[in-house]
């Protein structure tokens, strides 16, 4: 907070490696000033000159389609140079350590590093061992948390029921290996979401303790009864020692969101789901791409989340 800022505008934040531990204020913060960047940029889709010469390294040791490729978009939007930096032929493979190419990067006067990686505490790592003034944005680390994620969720829901404190929020799947599951709990909790309802295979869910303020439901059927909004994760196997699923199919007919299941919820319930999805393991296709769906909205809601994110840290 600066002596011009207002005496409500929250602290402003140097990195985003979770959730945990912002306010209501300053997750609002975030979302009013996404939804002025959204506006702004479908009235005139003209880059903002918010990040004129600074420069933006998206370091992904995980695969990604929407995150990073929003990243890089809300970047440019910025006005701000992007570098993709390219792992595989990277001197990372000469066995170059993550804080010597992070080292290597802030010589270049690299303003911000957005990290993707399979390991818990990454980005968290990374942000303690920033020299300069740069920032580190969590853009998933393991299990642990998704941020942006959380925090576009969080703002789509509010495009359509800005009431936070009436909704009922389900969300289902694997919820054990869901980073993004985390990352909704903290924010819709902050927000202070009336009811927050999880459902998964009782292998698929972590201790309760980890899932604070939360319904557990076991049944899908029961747990879809009068929420508004259902947040379908698929099974992510990657995070998986073994299958710890029967079969798809098998996992479909007790946990996959068809158009039956779906008239269970309000009528008007939202579907969301974060990506990327498996059609016929955890969601119809009648239903990912049906009326109620707001899955591609997420997406673009992203990139207008992510330029509020890349800004506010930076301080633009
Ligand atoms: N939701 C999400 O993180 O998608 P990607 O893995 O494609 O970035």
């Amino acid at each position: 907070m600066t002596l011009s800022d207002p005496p409500d505008t929250p602290r402003r934040l140097r990195h985003l490696i979770s959730l945990e531990h912002l306010s209501a204020a300053q997750i609002l913060h975030l979302l009013d000033r996404a939804e002025r960047m959204r506006e702004q940029w479908l009235a005139d889709r003209h880059a903002l000159g918010l990040l004129q010469g600074r420069a933006v390294v998206n370091l992904f040791f995980e695969n990604s389609t929407r995150t990073r490729t929003s990243f890089d978009l809300a970047a440019k939007r910025l006005g701000a140079d992007v570098i993709n930096f390219d792992i595989a032929n990277s001197s990372t493979s000469k066995g170059e350590s993550l804080v010597d190419t992070l080292h290597t990067l802030e010589a270049m006067h690299c303003d911000a590093f957005v990290v993707r990686h399979k390991e818990n505490g990454t980005a968290e790592f990374l942000a303690r061992h920033v020299r300069g003034s740069a920032s580190v944005v969590n853009a998933g680390d393991g299990n642990n948390a998704h941020p942006t994620q959380g925090l576009l969720d969080a703002f789509t829901i509010r495009r359509h029921r800005p009431d936070f404190a009436a909704l009922r929020v389900l969300i289902c799947g694997d919820i054990l290996h869901s980073r993004v599951a985390r990352s909704d709990i903290h924010a819709l909790r902050t927000l202070g979401v009336g009811h927050l309802r999880v459902c998964a295979p009782a292998n698929l869910l972590p201790a309760q303790d980890a899932l604070p303020g939360c319904e557990i439901v076991e049944d899908f059927d029961a747990a879809l009864d009068g929420v508004d909004v259902i947040v379908m994760l698929r099974l992510q196997k990657e995070r998986m020692q073994q299958a710890q699923v029967p079969s798809e199919q098998a996992y479909y007919a007790r946990y996959g969101l068809d158009a039956r299941r779906l008239r269970i919820a309000r009528p008007d319930c939202l579907v969301m789901h974060p990506g990327p999805i498996n059609r016929e393991v955890e969601i119809a296709s009648a239903v990912a791409d049906g009326a109620q769906s707001c899955i591609l909205e997420q997406v673009s809601n992203g990139v207008f989340v992510r330029m509020a994110v890349l800004a506010e840290l930076l301080g633009a």
